[in-house]
């Protein structure tokens, strides 16, 4: 990957026609170590929010070795990069009986979360009724308090769920949990505890020794309009509430943080092609790394990338996609300056999270290319700015014809 000190070393170049994947390594890293200091139990990267290998890297680096996978294709990823020393569970409660196989015969998965009956069946199957498992039952929460509710697909209603621990009891010798989603973005704290007293609630009814609570994914970014609590205060609000649960002595505490780990370190810098009034065109949109700007309306950071900063004041804009789709759109507002034209870069941040993870090729478009950089412009979650930063940047990209025919060759 080539490197930048800070992505206005893009602007005057020649410029890649799709958009610019800023990276920032350095950040990943500083929320990894910041997660395994401060949460009072075991983390599993949700691989989903980013799977870039410089994220994946910077984690293996901060000390993560847990990976939430939800794919055949995410357990493979994770499996051939860091082999047996990463810990994979296959977190999606509705998975391929293939992905099942798989996973446990060629990639050693031995963790399955389900949330039905049938789909115990079809991992005890696919397994060989294997006696091996850590199975997890995932429970259906209130995702009220997220920005981003997952309710409605999965978990298990509240009233079922003792059946369902009882058999997944029965199913196995080896680790038996519970797991749940407060929903992603979650502002409150108090969700993780209202969630887990839920889980307790069944445990209870279901009269069985539970040896993991997982706590899932949830935790929050920094977005515009959306300054979340320290994340210590879920941090405490977790492990106190863990303590009151009736677990195995020995019950292990466990997280999936996706968002909260990768957020800040990724940033997207797109071109605009266009301006019609208060509307941009963009080179990126919601089928390429834009999706939650455009489908779940959120109002993303963004700046003007110039050498000369504009003194035009602040207006309101919007953005268009590359693709000949209407849906194609973000509202915004996105605050830019005023004499916003076409040629200028904007960087759009807080895209580390279902960013390029997102990205489709509709259209002909979805060519992005990735370049570290070595700044740390957004607010962060993450209060000690560690010390890679400083020696983050290695070199700096003159000219992006290079790096196109480097992206080329690899
Ligand atoms: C099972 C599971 N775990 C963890 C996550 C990560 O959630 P977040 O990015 O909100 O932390 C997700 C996101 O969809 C998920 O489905």
């Amino acid at each position: 990957m080539d490197y930048v000190q800070s992505p206005l070393d893009l602007v005057g170049t020649n410029a890649p026609e799709g958009p610019v994947a800023i990276a920032r390594p350095h950040r990943v890293e500083a929320a990894g170590k910041w997660f395994l200091d401060h949460f009072p139990g075991q983390v599993f990267y949700a691989a989903k929010a980013n799977p870039s290998p410089w994220a994946l890297d910077a984690l293996w680096k901060a000390g993560v070795r847990g990976f939430d996978v939800a794919s055949e294709a995410e357990v493979r990823l994770i499996a051939e990069r860091f082999g047996p020393e990463a810990k994979l569970a296959f977190m999606h409660p509705v998975k391929s009986r293939r992905a099942i196989s798989r996973a446990y015969f060629d990639y050693g998965v031995r963790t399955f979360v389900l949330d039905t009956a049938e789909e115990l069946e079809k991992i005890l199957a696919e397994t060989g009724f294997a006696r091996d498992l850590s199975l997890i039952v995932r429970l259906a929460v209130s995702n009220e308090g997220s920005s981003l509710p997952l309710a409605a697909k999965f978990g298990v209603d509240p009233l079922a769920a003792p059946d369902l621990l009882r058999l997944a009891r029965a199913a196995t010798e080896e680790l038996m949990g519970i797991s749940f989603h407060v929903g992603s973005q979650c502002m409150r704290p108090g969700a993780y505890r209202q969630a887990m007293m839920d889980a307790n609630r069944a445990i209870v009814r279901a009269g069985v020794v539970v040896d993991v609570v997982d706590v899932g994914g949830g935790f929050p970014a920094i977005y515009p309009g959306m300054r979340p609590p320290a994340l210590r205060e879920y941090m405490q609000v977790i492990g106190s509430t863990f303590e009151d649960m009736f677990v195995a002595q020995n019950a292990q505490l466990w997280a999936e943080p996706g968002r909260a780990l990768v957020a800040e370190a990724g940033s997207i810098v797109a071109r605009v092609d266009l301006r019609k009034g208060d509307a941009l065109y963009l080179n990126d949109g919601a089928y390429g790394n834009l999706f939650d700007a455009a489908h779940v309306k959120w109002p993303f950071p963004v700046r003007l990338l110039r050498h000369v900063e504009s003194r035009a004041k602040l207006a309101p804009f919007r953005f268009y996609g590359p693709t000949c789709d209407s849906l194609d759109a973000a509202p915004g507002p996105f605050l830019l300056p005023a004499d916003i034209a076409e040629g200028d870069l904007i960087e759009i941040g807080m895209l580390g999270a279902y960013g390029v993870a997102m990205g489709t090729r509709f259209n002909g478009f979805g060519d992005t290319l990735d370049v570290q950089s070595a700044d740390s412009p957004w607010p962060s979650l993450y209060e000690a700015v560690p010390s890679v930063v400083r020696h983050a940047a290695q070199s700096r990209v003159t000219n992006l014809a290079a790096v196109r025919s480097n992206k080329r060759k690899r």
